[in-house]
């Protein structure tokens, strides 16, 4: 297998590398083969170069076998040189749409040993897998402004809906159930008030359940879920809902399991007429940024995902269990966890339990 590497920024260099020895080591545990590309997009090679992602190095990534990337982005606040979201748009987001990732899956699930900030939660009540369209919603880009800078200036940011991106999207997250042996899907979305767009998602979604006799549906606003996902999380099996909701859902998800470095993400083409990516939930989060400090758990199972996807179930279950034994302990909890142990600690751990 062909895999391209992207670490990006900040943190994306720690984790990444990281995630690239667990990989090595599955893969002389379990005998597969696979060969790596460099890729050096990001911050840094903005600054030096003025290239966000070109169009030739688009083209190989696509025809890679899977993607492993970091994260990308300096600075939540923006930064003087690089254009607020240059990176995430021109970087990331272009390798979704172009790649046709339409499907962005975030298992959120608690291990046992991690500390959650639900009090009363154990890995028995966080057991979920959100689907996040991932090709459309007001993440197209479509917009602009109108008299800008003038006070009667206008902003434009359209939501694009289609039958084909919500139908696809929603098949996916049934089959998936089905595939998984899950129990229930949650449409969540927000029809009371998106009346056009969002009535397109419920009519959509009401028309494909009935393709899945014994899955049980249900219907949320997604103001209600993210109380119940603090509240009652354990209603929810598998989540269907839109690009930005998903993008929101995922990180109340990520805290729920203990935090941004536990949470794994697959940004799938499930035709695979295209390279599929993975790369944790998190960014690069620069306060903590060099130091060692960052939690690699959450790319070491994006590794997984990246496995399972590329038929290797069993080294992808392996790192799975890894992960588990390794978190139950508390010595191996970095500081977002509340414990000491590096970077660098986490994944020896991990490689020494595979
Ligand atoms: P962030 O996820 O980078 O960080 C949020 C908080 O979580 C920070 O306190 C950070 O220290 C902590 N955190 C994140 N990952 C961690 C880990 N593995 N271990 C321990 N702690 C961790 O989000 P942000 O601060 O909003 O964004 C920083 C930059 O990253 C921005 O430029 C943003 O656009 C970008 N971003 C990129 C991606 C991506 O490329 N996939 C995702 C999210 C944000
Ligand atoms: C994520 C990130 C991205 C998103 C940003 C960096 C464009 O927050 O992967 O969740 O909004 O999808
Ligand atoms: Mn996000």
């Amino acid at each position: 297998m062909d895999i391209a590497i992207m670490p990006g920024d900040g943190i994306g260099k720690e984790v990444v590398p990281a995630g690239l020895a667990v990989l090595q080591q599955v893969a002389g545990k379990f005998n597969f083969k696979y060969s790596t590309t460099d890729y050096p997009f990001g911050g840094e090679h903005y600054l030096k170069t003025g290239v966000t992602l070109p169009d030739s190095a688009l083209k190989e990534l696509a025809a890679h076998d899977a993607i492993l990337f970091g994260a990308v982005g300096v600075d939540p606040r923006g930064s003087a040189k690089i254009p607020q979201g240059i990176l995430e748009t021109e970087i990331l987001l272009k390798m979704r749409f172009e790649l046709d990732q339409f499907v962005n899956l975030r298992p959120t699930r608690l291990m046992p040993g991690v500390p959650s900030p639900i009090r009363l939660a154990s890995p028995d009540d966080i057991n979920m897998v959100i689907v996040r369209e991932n090709t459309e919603g007001l993440y197209c880009g479509n917009g602009g402004f109108l008299y800008k800078n003038t006070p009667h200036e206008v902003a434009n940011q359209i939501e694009v809906t289609t039958r084909r991106g919500v139908e696809r999207c929603i098949r996916y997250a049934f089959d998936y159930a089905k595939r998984m042996n899950r129990k229930k899907v949650t449409l969540v979305a927000k029809t009371n008030v998106l009346r056009f767009a969002h009535n397109l998602w419920l009519r959509a979604f009401e028309e494909i359940k009935a393709d899945y006799a014994g899955i049980e549906t249900d219907y949320h606003h997604v103001d209600a879920c993210t109380m119940y996902m603090i509240t009652k999380p354990k209603i929810y099996d598998v989540i269907v809902t839109t690009n930005m909701f998903g993008d929101i859902i995922t990180d109340l998800g990520a805290a729920i399991q203990g935090g941004m470095g536990m949470a794994a993400s697959g940004n799938l083409n499930p035709t695979r007429q295209a390279a599929s990516m993975f790369e944790p939930v998190h960014g690069s989060a620069p306060d903590i940024a060099g130091k060692n400090f960052a939690n690699p758990i959450a790319t070491f199972l994006s590794v997984a995902m990246m496995l399972d996807f590329l038929n290797q179930p069993k080294a992808a279950a392996a790192i799975n269990d890894a992960c588990r034994a390794v978190v139950a302990d508390p010595k191996n909890h970095t500081r977002d966890l509340g414990g000491m142990a590096t970077t660098s600690q986490v994944t020896e751990a991990v490689v020494a339990k595979l």
